[in-house]
């Protein structure tokens, strides 16, 4: 069996069939066949370039790789754990069909710089991937923001009723997560798109190869510098899944505060029947099964991050076999986060909030306490005396089971005369939205204009 390994030549007995399976990846990394081929025939290109292959045998390999490359589409190819990976099972399926000229495609590489610019164009194309679906679900966002623009939320802080916002901030709110999410993607990607190609094993080549074009064909924006660092550098994937991390805990805070705002309880929100499943024993159960999974794979994700973290803790430079295990938790993490980014845009849209059930509500909670203390403070009392007098209103109120916009004017000008003539347009929760003017408030103009904005820069139209 040695003959089939492409390390056979050093070894007489064959490998062990445990060795085999325990040491294959061929079961996960064959979903890098499509990067592989690129970075193959780049590599072929270049060998033509630079004399160590014809441009003839260049472009036999290259028609060869791409009958490979639909020959896997097809479904047609046969994996074997005895060809390991997907590097092996690509170079092997060449060598079938070129013989001697296929033999040459492995000139100056190794599979170990090969292996690192394959995922790399993997997750490339996974970080383009994303900003797509995250802009489909910030755009999702904005229109349920100006559609909410007359929606007033309590507003929460420890879950405690706080003061009022606008629904379309609460919705901007999670615009600008995602934007932060989109920027880290972008700037990860810069780490990315730096060629490991031509590290070789870890030292280089002593072969005439030019990095730099191969760096061209394959669009990296630059050449590695150094190849011991290179060929064992997996922070691009810490940087990447820690990224698929911080929006798997966006995704999971929105999912749980909306599993909330479905239950009887708050009955804030109508979830699309579409995106909910039922019980096997309570007929009349619909469940948030979609918004809890999205919850819960956050988990998958983190643990993700965690298993990378410690796959590269202690390793000694440079590759070490460690390092296959790098893929599983690349490819869960992004499967989970890239499913669940296509579900939240949709099940966003067809939420409806109940805004009388809401509205009905939102005099409780005195949302307007903190709107009241400022006006006492715009009326000359000091801030602390403010807070204090404010404070002993609310515990009348409970007292008395009223609500601050139902004291008296007596009451409001035992805290200082002069204060009830115009206390009263800034008590109840409308009027003390309205009283709200700082930037990046939930002042109605403030919010207004970011939608404007927001719309802009997504290019909505
Ligand atoms: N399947 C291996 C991996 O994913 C490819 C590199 C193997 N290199 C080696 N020297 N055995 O890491």
């Amino acid at each position: 069996m040695s003959s089939q390994k492409t390390w056979g030549g050093r070894f007489s007995g064959s490998t062990d069939e445990r060795v085999e399976a325990f040491t294959e990846s061929i079961s996960f990394d064959r979903r890098l066949y499509l990067q592989d081929v690129q970075g193959s025939q780049a590599h072929a290109r270049m060998l033509a370039e630079v004399g160590l292959l014809s441009s003839a045998e260049a472009e036999q390999i290259c028609a060869a790789l791409t009958e490979i490359k639909q020959q896997i589409e097809r479904g047609e190819m046969t994996f074997s754990i005895k060809l390991e990976d997907i590097h092996t099972h690509i170079e092997r399926a060449l060598i079938e069909r070129l013989g001697d000229v296929g033999r040459k495609l492995h000139t100056g590489r190794s599979r170990n710089d090969q292996v690192a610019t394959d995922v790399k164009l993997w997750v490339r194309d996974a970080i383009d991937q994303l900003d797509l679906l995250l802009l489909s679900l910030q755009k999702a966002l904005v229109e349920a923001a100006a559609d909410s623009l007359d929606l007033v939320l309590p507003g929460y802080t420890h879950l405690q009723r706080a003061q009022p916002v606008l629904g379309a901030h609460y919705f901007l709110a999670y615009v600008e997560k995602y934007q932060r999410d989109r920027e880290r993607l972008q700037d990860t990607r810069k780490r990315v798109n730096v060629l490991p190609l031509g590290a070789a094993a870890l030292a280089g080549t002593s072969l005439p190869i030019d990095r730099e074009s191969v760096a061209r064909k394959l669009g990296f924006a630059s050449v590695a510098r150094n190849s011991l660092d290179v060929s064992s550098d997996r922070d691009f994937l810490l940087e990447f899944v820690f990224d698929l991390s911080v929006i798997a805990l966006h995704l999971s805070g929105w999912a749980e505060e909306w599993i909330l705002w479905a239950t009887t309880e708050f009955n804030f929100l109508e979830l699309p029947d579409a995106f909910c499943t039922g019980s096997s024993i309570m007929p009349h159960k619909k469940n948030p099964d979609v918004l809890e999974l999205i919850r819960g794979k956050a988990a998958r994700v983190v643990g993700d991050l965690q298993q990378l973290l410690v796959l590269v803790r202690g390793l000694p430079l440079a590759y070490n076999r460690d390092l296959q295990e790098d893929k599983t938790a690349l490819f869960d993490a992004f499967d989970t986060v890239a499913a669940s980014l296509e579900l939240a845009a949709p099940l966003i849209a067809q939420t409806r909030f109940r805004r009388d059930v809401i509205a009905a509500r939102l005099e409780d909670g005195y949302l307007d306490a903190t709107t009241l203390m400022e006006y006492c403070i715009s009326q000359g009392v000091p801030m602390r005396a403010a807070h204090e007098a404010v404070g002993k209103l609310v515990r009348l109120c409970e007292e008395r089971g009223c609500r601050l916009a139902d004291l008296s004017a007596d009451v409001y000008e035992s805290v200082r005369p002069g204060l009830s003539s115009g206390v009263y347009q800034v008590l109840g929760v409308a009027n003390a939205l309205q009283a709200f003017r700082s930037f990046g408030s939930t002042a109605p103009t403030q919010v207004e204009s970011q939608v404007t904005w927001w719309r802009q820069q997504l290019g909505i139209g």
